[in-house]
């Protein structure tokens, strides 16, 4: 079994099924993006165990017992943003906002571990995620209005 978002769901029954796909296909949690598939772009991030990791370079199975969190834990019900979703939003963090849950879920991740990085920490912290529309500025913001609004 691996949790994920607080619910238990079993694994697939192909062991080579990578845990980005698993979430996709298998979980329809389509929230998790798959960019390069060779963990380069950083759009499959997803928080395991807290830690952010790339979910295109680990198996499904590699997950089983440990507690998964993608973009749609942070607003389970829909309505309401997390801050960090939210500080993207306010500060235009996106364009075509195909790498934004990446952002946000290595963010999270950034944040839960360090609540008050500084600008170099923020850079190191996101440098793991490539973004081809905003040039990074706005995300810096972003960045900078989660940690003071969550
Ligand atoms: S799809 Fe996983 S790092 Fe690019
Ligand atoms: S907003 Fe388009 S790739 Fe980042």
């Amino acid at each position: 079994m691996i949790r994920v978002n607080g619910v238990e769901h079993p694994l697939p029954g192909d062991a080579r099924t990578l845990l980005s796909d698993h979430l996709r296909h298998g979980l329809g949690l389509t929230g998790t993006h798959v960019g390069c598939e060779h963990g380069v772009c950083g759009c499959c991030t997803v928080l395991l165990d807290g830690k952010a990791v790339r979910s295109c370079l680990l198996l499904a199975g590699q997950a089983e017992g440990r507690g998964g969190l993608t973009i749609e834990g942070l607003a389970p019900d829909g309505q309401s943003l997390h801050p960090i979703q939210q500080a993207f939003h306010d500060a235009h963090a996106l364009q075509c906002g195909f790498c934004t849950p990446g952002f946000v879920m290595a963010v999270k991740g950034l944040l839960d571990e360090n609540p008050d990085p500084t600008d170099a920490e923020i850079d190191e912290g996101i440098s793991g995620n490539l973004c081809r529309c905003t040039g990074y500025a706005n995300i810096r913001r972003a960045v900078k209005r989660a940690v003071m609004t969550r």
